[in-house]
């Protein structure tokens, strides 16, 4: 298990990360801290770079110039390891439910019998009871999304990074993995999601990102940037509502 009062104190930072293509900045962040215990929701329009920054900050793209860290040292494969990303479409195996969680439970090198007991928790974790067996293709958008999740957190990552869950998602769909998010933040997982819906962010944000033309507008407590924005750039994107 990991240490509770270390993951409160642990930071995620990013400092003058560029990303340039044909001469044109498509990212480009001064400095960014995420150190707040709650969930960091990434808000901004289309194509502002959130899903190029939250490629960063998985280590996925390596930046042109600049640099994440964890803790203040420069991302390492060992930081890697302990983050997981779910995307807005689901990844999953050609396989049942179960074999999904196991294939990745297996390379933990759990036992047999520990990775029984705990396939039985992640699936109740997910509202997935019952569905051990069925094939993973099988199942409904929702129910993908949240063994995409389950998977995800099954490697007991420090963070998790979402990149748009539930744009393809119906409300009730919806809710259920917002509350699975929310229970995995309260459980010490470090949060930060791309989202379009104001509403989720109001619902689950600790602190929000604005992000508008590859650059960070604004960086702070949920309750003040989506009540008083400072920017106008954020003022806008709030204004416009489910802006895509
Ligand atoms: N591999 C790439 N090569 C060139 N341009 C890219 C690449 N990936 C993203 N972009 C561009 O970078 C900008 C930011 O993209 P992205 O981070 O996906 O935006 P968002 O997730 O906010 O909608 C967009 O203009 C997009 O077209
Ligand atoms: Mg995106």
């Amino acid at each position: 298990m990991r240490d509770l009062v270390n993951e409160m104190t642990s930071c995620l930072s990013v400092d003058g990360v560029r990303i340039t293509r044909k001469g044109k900045a498509l990212l480009d962040v001064e400095h960014l801290s995420m150190d707040g215990p709650g969930p960091t929701l990434i808000l901004g329009p289309n194509g502002s770079g959130k899903s190029l920054l939250l490629r960063c900050l998985h280590g996925l793209i390596v930046p042109d110039r600049g640099q994440v860290r964890q803790d203040g040292v420069v991302l390492n494969a060992e930081h890697k390891a302990r983050q997981a990303m779910v995307f807005q479409q689901p990844v999953l195996l050609r396989r049942s439910v179960a074999a999904n969680l196991d294939f990745v439970l297996k390379r933990q090198g759990l036992s047999r019998s520990a990775r029984k007991a705990r396939i039985e928790e992640l699936l109740t974790e997910g509202g997935l009871d019952g569905k051990a067996r069925q094939s993973a293709r099988s199942l409904s958008g929702g129910e993908a999304q949240r063994l995409a999740i389950l998977r995800a957190l099954a490697l007991d990552p420090e963070t998790l990074f979402l990149d748009e869950p539930t744009s393809a998602l119906d409300p009730s769909a919806t809710q259920m993995i917002e509350r699975m998010i929310l229970r995995a933040s309260t459980r010490g997982v470090r949060i930060v999601m791309v989202t379009h819906d104001i509403g989720q962010a109001r619902r689950l944000a600790a602190d929000i990102v604005m992000m508008q033309g590859g650059h960070v507008v604004e960086h702070g407590a949920a309750k003040q940037i989506l009540d008083a924005p400072e920017s106008d750039a954020s003022r806008r994107y709030l204004a416009g509502g489910l802006v895509t």
